[in-house]
């Protein structure tokens, strides 16, 4: 069996935390500490249901993981990572298809994310699992700070 056979793909719960901050960390996410993305918000988020997250392990070590929200309307795919030792093994278009299961398991078929323009990497993956980027759509978002 090859390594990346051995990982396994799951929800993550509060004990996961400092491990995926320290993944966001090591691929190259920005973490607001003080904002949503604090132990408690996350926590909180995690118990009020809106969010799971999915995470990927490699003998016990997080490797990869995904942030799944629904808005009742719609699956959000959000803050996908992999360790950057462990990339193109296919990790990444796992960790989105367990995203996407968990959302149809809450009754969701249609699931979005967003991504910068300039990730080549995030849009060549996100089209390769069958995402297309709707034309002529603009992200629009309303916040006090760039903290939250
Ligand atoms: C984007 C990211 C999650 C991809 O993870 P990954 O495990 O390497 O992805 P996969 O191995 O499943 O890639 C599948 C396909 O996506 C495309 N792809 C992935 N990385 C790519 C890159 N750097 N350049 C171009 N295409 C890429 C390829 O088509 C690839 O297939 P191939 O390896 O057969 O060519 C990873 O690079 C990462 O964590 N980046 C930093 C965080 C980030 O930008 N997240 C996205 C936020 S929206």
């Amino acid at each position: 069996m090859s390594k990346i056979e051995a990982v396994t793909v799951r929800l993550l719960a509060a004990d996961d935390y400092e491990a995926l901050i320290a993944l966001w960390q090591r691929a190259g996410l920005s973490h607001r500490p003080g904002g949503r993305d604090s132990r408690e918000a996350i926590l909180q988020q995690l118990k009020d249901g809106g969010v799971a997250i999915v995470g990927a392990k490699l003998e016990g070590k997080l490797i990869g993981a995904v942030v799944v929200s629904d808005d009742g309307r719609k699956g959000w795919i959000n803050r996908l990572a992999v360790d950057p030792a462990h990339r193109r093994h296919g990790l990444g278009g796992r960790l989105i298809r367990a995203a996407e299961e968990e959302l149809r398991g809450r009754g969701l078929s249609i699931f979005a994310a967003l991504s910068e323009a300039r990730n080549e990497a995030s849009l060549r993956l996100f089209e390769r699992e069958g995402y297309a980027t709707l034309d002529g759509v603009v992200y629009l978002s309303k916040r006090k700070s760039l903290d939250v």
